[in-house]
């Protein structure tokens, strides 16, 4: 049981990616493998629209995507962390959502069964302010990239009102509430569904 956890967060040590580790340890105290990928350690750029994997499946850009690709295809859950920008996922996180056009090929024009299955995907987000409809583009954006990389949306843990670098950590109410996430993760209990 392999648990990817992807944090979209260029602040290291900030809120999301602690809420991310919080889950992963859960997840692997639960028995779970896990792998941690963060998007602003990697290079890679945005989608250029070439249409090249709608005929193959294989993006033309030669970048730190295609491992993540493939980690995509072999975890069996996945937990994707992203800060509020703007009202939608961060930059870092759209880049790589943006990439996954190659994985809704695999998916709906090659049918690899990789990216056909039915796994668990998880989101957490968290944003400073308390709009009502803080997180309506993140929950779209993120329910349509689950879409094409083989996940179903399983829950979310979206935290409002936190903006100092972590600050998080004061919160014990959100802090259980990633390892509760974590462990549905790795298959040990259920949460609130998305
Ligand atoms: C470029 C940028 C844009 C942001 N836009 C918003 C926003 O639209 N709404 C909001 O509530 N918070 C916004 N924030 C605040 C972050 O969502 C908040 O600080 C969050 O806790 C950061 O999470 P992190 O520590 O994981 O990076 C923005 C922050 C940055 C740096």
């Amino acid at each position: 049981m392999l648990v990817l956890g992807v944090s979209g967060s260029p602040r290291r040590g900030g809120n999301t990616e602690i809420l991310l580790d919080e889950a992963l340890a859960a997840a692997r105290e639960a028995g779970a493998e896990t792998k941690k990928v963060v998007l602003s350690e990697l290079k890679y750029s945005s989608c250029i629209s070439c249409g090249a994997c709608e005929k193959t499946g294989v993006c033309s850009l030669k970048d730190d995507m295609q491992d993540l690709y493939e980690l995509i295809g072999a975890a069996d859950a996945m937990i994707f962390s992203s800060p509020i920008y703007f009202y939608a996922v961060s930059g870092w996180s759209k880049c790589a959502i943006d990439r996954a056009q190659a994985l809704w090929a695999r998916k709906y024009i090659l049918k690899d069964p990789r990216y056909t299955a039915d796994k668990k995907g998880y989101f957490i987000c968290i944003g400073a302010t308390r709009g009502a409809r803080l997180f309506d583009g993140a929950k779209l954006t993120m329910k349509y990239f689950f879409d094409v990389a083989g996940y179903t949306p399983a829950g979310e843990l979206l935290v409002n009102g936190v903006d100092e670098k972590g600050n998080i950590r004061q919160y014990p109410e959100h802090m259980a509430a990633a390892r509760g996430l974590g462990a549905a993760a790795a298959g040990a209990g259920e949460i609130e569904k998305a």
